[in-house]
Order: C-alpha cells, then sequence, then structure tokens
C-alpha cells in the first residue's frame, strides 16, 4: 500500500515518486497544463495518503485538490536539494559541497554543503527554451524527436568556432570552443541547415551557455562538483555531452543523476517521511 506521494509540479512538467508495495522508489511524469489529470491520478489512492508537495505550480494543483486533508508544502529549492543528496548517496557517490543546476523550463543554479545551500544564479535559458527555439526554427515541439533528430545533426555549418574566426592561424584560447553560436548561419544565411543540424545547434546554445554559468559558480565557490539535474537532461544524451564535455573542459567534474527529472519529487517525498 502506498503511504506517501511526492509531487513536483513544475512550470512543465509535473513530477511524482512515491514507495510502492515492494518499497521500490517509483516515478511518473503528467504535464503542469493538465493538473486534472494529476488530481484524478491521485483520487486512486486512499483518502489518508500524505502527499509532500512542492514546485512553482504547486499552489494551482492545491485548487484540484480542496478535500485533501494530508498536504505537506515544501520550499522547491529545500526539496530539489533534499533529493539530490539522496540520489547521490544512493548512487554512492559522496563529496562535501557541490554546484546543483536545476536544468527545468528555466534554469536555476544552487550551492549546497552539508545541511547548508543558497540559490546562487540562474538563467532563462532552460528546458523552455530548447522547446521553444526547437519548435520556431524546425516546426518540431515534441522532446523525443527534439532529442532524436539533435543527434544526428552536426553544428559546423551553423556555429563558428574560435579556430574559423582565426583561419588556421594560433588562436588565444582554445581553437575548438565556440565563438559564436548561431554565428556561421548569420555569415551564409541563404545556405540550407538541415532540421537536424538546427536542433543539435540549439542544444548546444542551451548546454553551453547554462555550464559556462555552472562554472562560473563552481570557480566562485571554489567547488568541484556540478551536478546537473532536470526533465530536459531525461534522455537527452546529446545535451549531456555537450555540458559534461564543457564542464570537463573547464576542470570541473560533471555530474549526472540517473532519474535527472525527479529529485524534487523525492525531496517533497521525503519530508513527509521525516515527519512521521
Ligand atoms: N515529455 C516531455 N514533454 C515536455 N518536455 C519535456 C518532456 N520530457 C522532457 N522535457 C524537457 O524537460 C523540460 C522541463 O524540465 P523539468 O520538468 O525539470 O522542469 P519544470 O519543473 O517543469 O520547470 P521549472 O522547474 O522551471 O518550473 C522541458 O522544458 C523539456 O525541455
Ligand atoms: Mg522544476
Amino acid at each position: 500500500m502506498v503511504h506517501a506521494i511526492g509531487i513536483d509540479v513544475g512550470g512543465t512538467l509535473t513530477k511524482v515518486a512515491f514507495f510502492d508495495d515492494n518499497q521500490k522508489l517509483t516515478f511518473l511524469y503528467f504535464l503542469s497544463d493538465d493538473l486534472q489529470r494529476v488530481s484524478d491520478w491521485i483520487a486512486l489512492f486512499d483518502d489518508d495518503v500524505k502527499i509532500g508537495l512542492t514546485g512553482g505550480r504547486a499552489e494551482q494543483l492545491k485548487t484540484f485538490l480542496r478535500c485533501h486533508d494530508n498536504l505537506h508544502y515544501l520550499v522547491e529549492f529545500d526539496a530539489t536539494v533534499a533529493g539530490v543528496n539522496y540520489q547521490l548517496q544512493k548512487d554512492g557517490k559522496n563529496f562535501p559541497d557541490a554546484v546543483i543546476t536545476n536544468i527545468g523550463t528555466g534554469t536555476s543554479i544552487h550551492y549546497h554543503r552539508g545541511d547548508e545551500h543558497k540559490r546562487i544564479s540562474g538563467t532563462g535559458i532552460g528546458g523552455g527554451t530548447l522547446l521553444g527555439m526547437s519548435a520556431l526554427m524546425t516546426g518540431i515541439h515534441q522532446f523525443d524527436e527534439i532529442v532524436q533528430l539533435s543527434a544526428r545533426g552536426s553544428r559546423s555549418e551553423v556555429d563558428m568556432l574560435v579556430s574559423d574566426i582565426y583561419f588556421g592561424n594560433k588562436t588565444p584560447i582554445d581553437g575548438g570552443l565556440t565563438a559564436s553560436n548561431f554565428g556561421a548561419a548569420g555569415l551564409t544565411p541563404l545556405m540550407e541547415r538541415s532540421k537536424e543540424d538546427i536542433l543539435a545547434t540549439v542544444q548546444g546554445l542551451v548546454g553551453e551557455v547554462i555550464s559556462t554559468l555552472s562554472i562560473q559558480c563552481a570557480f566562485a565557490e571554489d567547488v568541484e562538483h556540478i551536478v546537473y539535474i532536470g526533465s530536459t537532461l531525461s534522455g537527452n544524451i546529446p545535451l549531456q555531452n555537450i555540458i559534461g564535455n564543457y564542464t570537463k573542459r573547464k576542470n570541473r567534474t560533471p555530474i549526472f543523476l540517473r532519474d535527472n527529472g525527479y529529485s524534487g519529487a523525492i525531496g517533497a517525498l521525503l519530508s513527509i517521511r521525516k515527519e512521521n
């Protein structure tokens, strides 16, 4: 029997975590623009099931759950960090401090050490940007399709590298770095680019902005590990590669979790268990 459910109602996706009958941690997601479905799903459980709620749209979900007496609200950042800690421990990963970068609809960056954590930065470039720019530039708006097609694309005719600018001459910084995301497309605008190439370049833009900012935060806080989470990374190996490679290039250690999108839901779930 399920006694408790953790729910993270995000700007795009509502993530749910609970321990099933065999005490296996189980995950599920819904689209946040259909909260009635979430409410219908919750109604399948016993009335006394305890619910830990977090996320920007938690208040909105509450209006669908008027009769529910067992709600426990947790601040999004507290839930996220608690969830990440649990996931790291489960994976046998232990370090004294870390930068945690949550790539949701937007991106929020945290510093975490022991029991202490603070939000240190963020950017509007996130999973919503990936969906939005992809839709506007290629007409494709399904996340899975964007990821699949981008994996087959090449950025070389769309981006401009430092080495492209220096034209074979000695470069003052690493020639393989991006000098200008989408910069080559502006110089030869009439040249056709495939959807695959455009999508690969959108992933590059999103990944490089987020990792650049996260790396700067890691330098500022003198931290080695950057834990990247959020559903934007779910099954998104091209984005993980862009972020992972850039982070390593800057001598920081990137960490990706198995269930990238569920840290907030896990944190919300654990908060109820703690209460009991
Ligand atoms: N099935 C899906 N449908 C839509 N987007 C998806 C899907 N799977 C992954 N994504 C990606 O995940 C992103 C949302 O990530 P996440 O669920 O972590 O954010 P959120 O919690 O909804 O937003 P925020 O934390 O900013 O309020 C989307 O913008 C999209 O890029
Ligand atoms: Mg979120």
